[in-house]
């Protein structure tokens, strides 16, 4: 059992392996936070008496903080659930209405005292994962006049400590740069206003007393399974109380619940651990997998993507002579990237257009599909269903498709504009093509793209405009999921101008997804270094792309943006036939090293050993009785040799045994001196890749 109630005290505990939560009613019937953190009995939870604060503010923090502050009486901090009834009165007034407990699933029933809202609580709690899933469920009980709402979170969180935030903040080819900060004195405020989850923000969190690291010390976060605008706000008051509320949309939204509707919050699911950061991510990366991937015991392929071999000039010869060089190098699956249908030779026009290029595809794709397929490979097709080019056939069928206001510009971006896919007809025409797209051609992967965010964000003549933000994001969940199982054997890779619409929503919908459009090896240490706070490696997909990188113009080896990209899901993405015999001899070489490290690079316990910025950074993949070290140094200072690399996880009691040189190491020395690195070469852009067997 993991879920337990205590009905004299109105109390009710759940448990996970290694953490418990309990919340309790309070005389109003306000549900409030009792404890998040080590596991406790329910009579151990009942000792913790809280204060029925009624007349204090909710600045109070800490234990009795409520589950969904709402405006109500004395209560000044950031209000997880704003509503406004037709009369003009606000805030919710709790009454209990019931609770059900289905296995780990609690229903707590509450609705207002004086208006027909009510309000259902869910949490969920699993035998094999420390996450708590929690959200939210408002519905409109009577007749009459909508209800306004304002904001509705699925979770406010409260952690008994938190003054240390740790988050990522980036840009567009900076992604999931890791921020680890003093929380100020009061609050602070996470946030995407872009209709996606953002480049510059990831809806997670993490806080700590200030004591933690990688491997020690207890840690609260929070993760948000939504890919729209979203907001997290973290308030902590001048005594060290912390409170963070989570949930769909930005400020300032406005949608109305008619009579007899409901609404549900996306899942805002928090996480407690004892093992500092890196425990906290393993125990997200499990539950990742276990519970939120679609084929998560899957070995994700290693792709060759043409895009910056090939960007918008694509045609069939082109695309099979990369094929062939690609399956020479050892690719699995081959995909074409933007630029084969309509008028889309460049991003000027064509979006929208559907159908196959016949100037560049004189006989459809189905030529290239299969020589692609004779060489071995898969098939995998680059889409962007959500965006229209005003140039384009259906802009100029359907302009009042988009994303707008009356009386406002369309502003553009990438020259597009995004599609409502909010409306139910636009929906339906991507689902149809889609489905028809995939259905005619054997088509084993699409790379979803979503290359810019919300403007004017309006649905003229919906009646209720701010409705879009929801609605464009579960239209597309909806599409995706039917796509899926309608095409059991369908990939998805997510992928939004690089990762900016990564989340476990989407990552409930795809297989991997496009970590960042910069392919710069060295600038992919500090991303992938991000990533992986909560999202597993298994869905990180790294090209090794060409040099001087497309981007940044940096020159960097071969091998060194093998080593980096082979510690995510390996793909190739340069432009090979540019590449020499040697350097294509070279990849065919580390990909097939890759094959051997595949299942524990994807599949194993991944260990950051040092700070992205490290003298020598070393990251650590652990499996079974497999170990896989790589350690990168991208500049030489001072011609000093490199320090051991401590390892981590490992037998201390064992020996282990280094695949490539058959050098033994004991267990307690890995661990307590490290990893020695003389087999990493001198000089700049160093990188070494260790395979390890437990023997
Ligand atoms: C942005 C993606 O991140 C790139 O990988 C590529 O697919 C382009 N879009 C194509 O327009």
């Amino acid at each position: 059992m993991s879920v337990f109630h205590d009905a004299e005290r109105r109390l009710w505990l759940l448990r996970t392996p290694h953490s418990s939560y309990a919340l309790r009613l309070d005389d109003g019937d306000c549900p409030r936070a009792v404890h998040w953190g080590a596991p406790l009995t329910l009579e151990q939870a009942a000792e913790i008496v809280a204060p029925a604060p009624r007349d204090i503010s909710s600045f109070h923090g800490g234990p009795s903080d409520p589950e969904l502050p709402a405006q109500t009486g004395a209560s000044f901090g950031p209000a997880s659930l704003q509503v406004r009834f037709a009369d003009g009165a606000g805030g919710v007034e709790w009454r209990f209405d019931g609770h059900e407990i289905d296995g780990g699933h609690l229903r707590l029933r509450l609705a207002d005292r004086h208006y027909p809202l009510a309000i259902t609580l869910h949490y969920r709690v699993r035998e094999d994962s420390d996450v708590i899933e929690r959200w939210t469920e408002l519905s409109h009980t009577g007749q009459g006049e909508p209800i306004e709402v304002q904001r509705c979170d699925s979770a406010s969180w409260s952690p008994p400590r938190g003054t240390r935030l740790s988050h990522v903040v980036g840009a567009w080819s900076a992604e999931n740069q890791l921020v680890r900060e003093e929380l100020p004195v009061g609050e602070t405020v996470l946030t995407s206003r872009r209709g996606a989850t953002s480049h510059q923000a990831n809806p997670w969190l993490m806080l700590d007393d200030g004591t933690a690291t990688e491997e020690q010390g207890e840690v609260w976060s929070a993760a948000l399974a939504w890919s729209g605008s979203w907001r997290i706000t973290v308030q902590r008051t001048p005594f060290d109380g912390v409170v963070f509320t989570g949930g769909a949309g930005h400020e300032g939204l406005r949608t109305h619940l008619g009579p007899g509707e409901t609404w549900t919050s996306p899942v805002f699911s928090g996480l407690y651990g004892t093992a500092g950061f890196g425990g906290v991510s393993h125990a997200w990366h499990a539950h990742v997998l276990e519970h939120v991937l679609p084929h998560p015991q899957e070995l994700r392929p290693i792709v060759y993507n043409s895009w910056e071999a090939t960007w918008f000039d694509v045609n069939v010869d082109g695309q099979l002579a990369l094929a062939k060089l690609a399956a020479s190098a050892g690719a699995e699956l081959f995909v074409l990237d933007d630029g084969w249908f309509g008028a889309r030779v460049n991003d000027w026009a064509g979006l929208g257009d559907w159908t196959v290029n016949r100037d560049r595809f004189p006989q459809g794709l189905g030529q290239l599909i299969e020589g692609v397929h004779a060489y071995g490979m898969r098939f995998g097709l680059w889409v962007e269903p959500e965006m229209v080019n005003p140039d384009s056939d259906l802009y100029r069928a359907h302009p009042d498709w988009v994303i707008h206001m009356p009386n406002r510009t369309r502003t553009t971006m990438r020259n597009q504009l995004v599609l409502n896919f909010g409306r139910p007809d636009v929906a339906a025409w991507a689902h149809e093509w889609l489905d028809r797209l995939v259905s005619e051609h054997e088509i084993d992967f699409l790379k979803w793209d979503f290359n810019r965010s919300f403007t004017e964000g309006g649905w003229p003549d919906s009646g209720d405009p701010d409705r879009l933000w929801d609605a464009h994001v579960r239209n597309l969940y909806a599409l995706l999921d039917r796509l899926r199982a309608d095409h059991p054997h369908l990939r998805i890779e997510g992928c939004s101008g690089g990762g900016g619409r990564v989340d476990l929503g989407m990552l409930a919908r795809v297989d991997e997804v496009w970590t960042s459009d910069n392919t710069d090896a060295v600038d992919r240490v500090s991303i992938q270094h991000g990533f992986t706070q909560v999202y597993p490696v298994r869905a990180m997909a790294a090209w090794v792309t060409d040099s001087p990188n497309p981007l940044t113009r940096r020159l960097v080896p071969l091998r060194f943006r093998f080593h980096v990209a082979m510690a995510g899901v390996l793909a190739l993405g340069g432009n090979l036939t540019r590449w020499s015999q040697e350097e294509l001899a070279e990849a065919a070489d580390l990909v097939a090293q890759y094959r051997l490290i595949r299942p524990v690079v994807q599949h194993g316990v991944v260990h950051r050993l040092t700070p992205p910025d490290a003298p020598v950074v070393g990251v650590q993949y652990s499996l079974g009785e497999q170990v896989v070290v790589f350690a990168y140094r991208v500049n030489t200072r001072f011609g000093h040799a490199p320090w051991p690399l401590r390892l981590r996880g490992l037998d201390p009691e064992a020996r282990y045994r280094d695949d490539d040189t058959g050098a033994e190491h004991s267990g307690a020395v890995l661990l307590a001196h490290g990893l020695p690195l003389d087999r990493l070469p001198r000089g700049d852009y160093a990188s070494l890749v260790v395979r390890l067997t437990r023997m």
